[in-house]
């Protein structure tokens, strides 16, 4: 288990690059990981940030949202991804109902670290202020999430895109103004209109990363499953597959039962 004073000097120099990156580009590109094999490739193949997402519990899990993923869950697949990767600073999400309190939040942040992640990242905004100055006040570099919260799903009756309205419009840049005031080093703004992300882009010092929200962001993230085909049963519109994993394990697999049934 890592204390919180071996984070590493090479990751945190990295992650406050992503200021540098803001202003002069290249924009910035994000993963999930999960586990090993998958996280080691895409720390080769040069993803700037590695995301342990709680998307895990449904991507990986079968759970039929983030709700019921758990800080068990999520400590056992960032030491998974931190034993894989050498080169980009790992990120892992705060699952739902851990960082209710400010204790709570900065207790759970704290486990992660030990488990092997570099930031961690919490869904809301102004509602929950006393929290991520917990974590930052205890070192722990901080990732904002804002827009739609998969978190919320089920008090939101589904998952909606924001800033459709002016009160959400409102709602949307009080939350990044409060996240980059209490110092997140950057924020994921998830599906939104696209010129409510390129203005919040404008109005922040943090880092945007973008999905579903249009390009105009400092960087992207994307689920890897949806990237390279390998959960065929759902993808987001936005998502675009640039591998067909799932059809090449079904080849694969097939040939191999055919091979064994005919031997
Ligand atoms: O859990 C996750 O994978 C995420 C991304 C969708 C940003 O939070």
């Amino acid at each position: 288990m890592r204390a919180l004073s071996s984070l590493s000097f090479a990751m945190l120099t990295r992650l406050s690059q992503l200021a540098e990156r803001k202003i002069h580009g290249p924009p910035i590109a994000v993963l999930t990981a999960y586990d090993y094999p998958t996280a080691r490739l895409l720390d080769e193949a040069g993803v700037d940030l590695l995301l342990v997402g709680d998307s895990l519990g449904m991507v990986v899990l079968g759970l039929p949202d983030t709700t019921g993923v758990t800080m068990e869950m999520m400590l056992h697949h960032t030491a998974a991804v931190r034993r894989a990767v050498k080169r980009a600073p790992v990120i892992a999400d705060l699952p739902s109902h851990s960082y209710d309190t400010p204790e709570q939040a900065l207790a759970n942040a704290q486990r992660l670290v030990a488990a092997g992640a570099d930031a961690v990242k919490l869904e809301g905004g102004v509602g929950f202020i006393p929290q991520i100055k917990a974590i930052i006040a205890a070192g722990i570099p901080f990732i904002g999430h804002i827009g739609m919260l998969p978190q919320s799903v089920k008090e939101e009756g589904g998952y909606k895109k924001k800033g459709k309205t002016p009160a959400q419009v409102e709602q949307l840049i009080a939350d990044a103004i409060a996240l980059d005031e209490v110092g997140a080093l950057a924020m994921v703004l998830e599906s939104m209109v696209p010129e409510v992300a390129a203005e919040i882009t404008r109005r922040v010092k943090a880092s945007t990363i973008g999905i579903g929200a249009g390009r105009q962001t400092d960087g992207q993230v994307l689920v890897t499953h949806d990237l390279i085909g390998s959960f065929p049963w759902f993808r987001p519109p936005f998502a675009k597959a640039r591998a067909d994993v799932a059809g090449e394990t079904l080849r694969a697999v097939r040939e191999y039962v055919q091979e064994c049934q005919t031997a």
